[in-house]
C-alpha cells in the first residue's frame, strides 16, 4: 500500500515503467527526503511540500519483479536508486530498470537508502577535476566552510574533505551537532545560532577566507558565505534549507572573480555510467571507511509527518530513514 502522501503512480504509468525495462522493489529503506522551507511551511504543509519539490525520491529494496525482456537485473537483487522517480514511501515500488544500481552485500540497506541522492548530488562538487570551470578540486591546503555540518549531506561532506586533506570548517545549529560535526572531519566548528559564522571564519582563517563554501542552508547563510570566500573561490549553493537565497547581482560574483554553481544530481549523475560509477566510488569508500553513514533517526512509514517536523525543527543530525 502506498503511502497516502506519496505522489500517485497511476496504473498507466506503473504499467509503462514496468513494461519498458521496469524493476519492481520491496524497500528495504527510504530515505525521508529533502528539507526545504519557505515562509509557509509548517507540518500541515507536508503534502503540499512532497509535491513542491523532487521528494521521497530515494530508497533501497529487493528485486521482486523484472519488467519482460529485461536483463540484467534478477528478483532478489539488492538495489538503490535516486531521483527520477517519486514515490519511495511506499512498501512497494515500480522504478525504470536504468536507474537502479546494485547495492553491494556490505553495504547495510539502511544506510545505501540514505546515501544514493546526497552523494550523487553533491560528490563532483568536492572530487570532480579541476579542470571543469564549475567545480573544484579539493586538496591539501584548502579550507572549506561546509555549512549544517552535521546534516546528512553536511556529515559526508566534512569527512570527504578531510580525507582529501582539506581544513574543513563546520557550522551547526546546537553543541550536540557540533560534537558530531568535530567527528565527522571538522577542524573548527561553529554554532552559527550563537556566533557570527562570518567573523568566526575570518578570525579562523586569519582573514584569508575559504576555497569553497558548500552551502545547503541558503537564504539565511548565502550572503555571509559569498563574504568568506577567497579571490576565486567556489560558491557551491546546493540546498535551500532555510528558504532560497535573493537573486545574486552579477557584481557580487565580480567582486572577488567567484564562481558560483547551484549543483543538482540529475545534471552529476544524468547516464548510466555516471550513476553507476558515482555510486561505485561512495559505496567503496563507504566499505573501505572512508565515509561513513549516520542513520540517526529511523521512522516508520506512518511516522512520516513526525519525520519531516523533526528535519524541519532542525531536531535531526544525519541521516533519516523509513523503515517500511
Ligand atoms: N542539489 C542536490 O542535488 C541535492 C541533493 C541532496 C540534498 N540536497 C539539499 O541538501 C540539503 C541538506 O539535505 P539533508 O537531507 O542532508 O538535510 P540535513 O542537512 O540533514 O537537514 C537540514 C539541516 O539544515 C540546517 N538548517 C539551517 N537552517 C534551517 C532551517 N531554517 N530549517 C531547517 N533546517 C535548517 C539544520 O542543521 P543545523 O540545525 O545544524 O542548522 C538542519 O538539520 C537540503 O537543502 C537538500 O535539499 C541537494
Amino acid at each position: 500500500m502506498a503511502f497516502p502522501f506519496s505522489p500517485p503512480i497511476t496504473q498507466e504509468t506503473a504499467t509503462e515503467f514496468f513494461s519498458s525495462s521496469g524493476v519492481k522493489i520491496k524497500e528495504a529503506g527510504t530515505f525521508v527526503g529533502e528539507v526545504t522551507k519557505d515562509a509557509k511551511v509548517n507540518v500541515a504543509d507536508v503534502a503540499e511540500r512532497v509535491g513542491s519539490m523532487f521528494k521521497s525520491v530515494e530508497a533501497c529494496g529487493v528485486v521482486t519483479a523484472v519488467g519482460p525482456g529485461l536483463t540484467g537485473r534478477q528478483v532478489g537483487d539488492l538495489v538503490a536508486y535516486a531521483g527520477q522517480q517519486m514515490g519511495s514511501y511506499a512498501e512497494e515500488q515500480i522504478l525504470p530498470a536504468n536507474r537502479a544500481v546494485p547495492v553491494p552485500p556490505s553495504i547495510d540497506p539502511k544506510v545505501a537508502a540514505s546515501l544514493m541522492l546526497k552523494v550523487c548530488g553533491n560528490k563532483k562538487s568536492i572530487t570532480a577535476k579541476s579542470d571543469s570551470t564549475i567545480v573544484i578540486q579539493v586538496e591539501p591546503g584548502h579550507t572549506v566552510l561546509v555549512h549544517a555540518a552535521a546534516g546528512g549531506v553536511g556529515s559526508l561532506l566534512c569527512q570527504w574533505a578531510n580525507a582529501l586533506g582539506a581544513t574543513v570548517i563546520g557550522t551547526v545549529s546546537t553543541k550536540e551537532k557540533a560534537v558530531q560535526a568535530k567527528e565527522d572531519g571538522c577542524h573548527h566548528v561553529i554554532i552559527y545560532k550563537e556566533e557570527d559564522f562570518v567573523a568566526r571564519v575570518k578570525e579562523i582563517t586569519s582573514n584569508n577566507g575559504v576555497e569553497v563554501v558548500y552551502d545547503s542552508v541558503g537564504k539565511d547563510t548565502f550572503d555571509g558565505s559569498l563574504e568568506v570566500l577567497k579571490l576565486r573561490g567556489y560558491m557551491v549553493s546546493f540546498g535551500q534549507s532555510s528558504g532560497a537565497p535573493d537573486p545574486v547581482p552579477l557584481s557580487a560574483i565580480a567582486a572577488k572573480s567567484l564562481f558560483l554553481t547551484r549543483p543538482s544530481l540529475f545534471h552529476y549523475a544524468a547516464t548510466r555510467e555516471e550513476l553507476l560509477e558515482a555510486a561505485g566510488e561512495v559505496f567503496a569508500n563507504v566499505a573501505s571507511g572512508i565515509l561513513w553513514v549516520r542513520v540517526n533517526h529511523t521512522y516508520s512509514l506512518s511516522e512520516a509527518a513526525q519525520a519531516h517536523a523533526d528535519l524541519e525543527n532542525r531536531k535531526t543530525s544525519g541521516s533519516i530513514v523509513h523503515i517500511p
